[in-house]
């Protein structure tokens, strides 16, 4: 799995991303989650076992959610398999003022090696933030998922490969489908489960640019239906919408879905 994500292990590359992530979309994306985790941990008694299983390189974000859980002693595992992301969440974690850094527990694992490390029923809130099509087996995920969550927990994802269509390129990457670039003008249809590869224009909304060296990604796509319908088939209770239906923000004007799954 390395090979195909190898931009997360290349200490050039992963830092470009990770700056590239310091946009307006992102920032707006983080507050939407800390208005739910903040407001859904004011339900439930401290202290709180969060995580983030693809947690990548901003800490520097939840700043309700770091405050909650600082003030309750409670914790949240920084988890990802690349370790130069976690350096780099290090990094971005010196420029917060406040003392977040004790709630932090740094993970070197895969999110499947991490779950199935922890008890069963012990996790309180889990974050996936622009990562879960990187999920290959989601039967599987959503199975060890519910056994780790505890009582009253939910899970909060983005959602983001709405459309089943793939196109040569989008604004800033050009798409490969079984190993081959999508030519100009056409398209492929993707079915559930197939696995499709994104590689990064060196200037955004250029194609003519050229691909930045080894800045690929490969994902995979799940219909929003079967992403509902495997989480309750788990026995999850499944919301999912725009997020402006889970938060009174309206300070943002972008559009994203997001999934909530609860564990009564
Ligand atoms: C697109 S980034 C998103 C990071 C972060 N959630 C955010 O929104 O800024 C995906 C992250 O997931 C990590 N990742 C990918 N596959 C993983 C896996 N199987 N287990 C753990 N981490 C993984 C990558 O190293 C990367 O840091």
């Amino acid at each position: 799995m390395e090979n195909e994500q190898e931009m997360f292990f290349n200490k050039t590359v992963a830092k470009e991303f990770a700056e590239h992530e310091q946009n307006e979309k992102n920032y707006a994306t983080a507050k939407v989650f800390d208005i739910i985790a903040s407001n859904f941990l004011k339900t439930k008694r401290p202290p709180y076992h969060t995580t983030d299983i693809f947690a990548g390189a901003h800490p520097d974000r939840y700043h309700n959610l770091f405050k909650i859980l600082t003030e309750t002693n409670s914790q949240i595992d920084w988890v990802d398999y690349s370790p130069i992301m976690l350096d780099l969440a290090k990094e971005y974690l010196q420029s917060c003022e406040d003392n977040r850094k004790q709630t932090i527990n740094f993970i070197n694992k895969t999110y499947l090696d991490y779950l199935k490390s922890l008890q069963n029923e012990t996790l309180d809130l889990i974050l996936v933030k622009y990562s879960l099509d990187y999920i290959d087996n989601l039967e599987e995920f959503f199975s060890l998922l519910y056994n780790k969550m505890g009582g009253n927990s939910i899970l909060i994802s983005t959602l983001t490969a709405p459309s089943n269509t793939l196109k040569s390129h989008s604004t800033n990457a050009k798409y490969f489908f079984k190993g081959k670039p999508i030519p100009e003008g056409e398209e492929r249809k993707l079915k559930d489960g197939e696995k499709f590869t994104i590689k990064f224009f060196k200037e955004s909304g250029n194609p003519n640019s050229g691909l930045i060296e080894n800045a690929e990604t490969t994902k995979y796509y799940f219909s929003q239906n079967v992403i509902i319908e495997t989480a309750k088939k788990q026995g999850f209770n499944v919301s999912c919408g725009d997020w402006k239906q889970f938060t009174k923000e309206n300070k943002f004007d972008f559009d994203m879905n997001v999934l909530i799954l609860k564990k009564k």
